[in-house]
């Protein structure tokens, strides 16, 4: 288990198409997200996808319990999604406000489906299937958009609605994710 580098924003390894794990409950899968793991709690992140550490795999991992970064945001339970689906329930988008961890110091305005099912499954092959809202829905795709190579501000409607976080929200407790 380690605390891996974070990719940044212009590495090509951000902009590949992710590939499906084939089998699960490897010491192989256990290992990747032990270090995942580790670095996004590393890093105090709300979630982390595998392209982010340099792996080519379709597996995320998110959650948020209580952050003081997030006072308003409900919490999100601790999930291990492994080739995921995503369907949105209907047309509502919502903006709100992200940043990411391969985007250091930055905040933009993205519009996301309000609500999702998705489908997937944990690192033992367990199936999942939730049907999820509000920020819990946007934190599920902004992970899977890493492994379609689609980082947030390739989503940002405005651009003038994405800049530094300690401009655009000053005095706020710090964070990248
Ligand atoms: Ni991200």
């Amino acid at each position: 288990m380690a605390v891996r580098a974070v990719l940044r924003m212009g590495d090509p390894l951000l902009l590949g198409t992710a590939a499906a794990v084939e089998k699960f409950d490897t010491p192989e899968l256990h290992a990747l997200l032990a270090d995942m793991h580790d670095t996004m709690q590393a890093l105090d992140g709300a979630g982390l996808a595998a392209p982010q550490i340099g792996i080519g795999l379709q597996v995320v991992i998110f959650g948020v319990g209580q952050n003081p970064r997030y006072p308003d945001a409900e919490s999100v339970p601790y999930t291990t999604l492994i080739n995921p689906a995503l369907m949105a329930l209907d047309e509502e988008i919502e903006e709100g406000w992200e940043g990411c961890l391969s985007v250091p110091g930055m905040r933009g305005l993205v519009p996301r489906y309000k609500r999702l099912r998705y489908r997937g499954f944990d690192q033992y092959g367990n199936a999942i299937d939730r049907t999820v809202g509000g920020f819990h829905s946007r934190v599920v795709q902004h992970e899977c958009d890493h492994l379609l190579g689609i980082l947030y501000p390739m989503r940002i409607r405005d651009m003038r609605n994405f800049g530094y976080t300690e401009v655009l929200f000053p005095g706020e407790v710090g964070g990248d994710e």
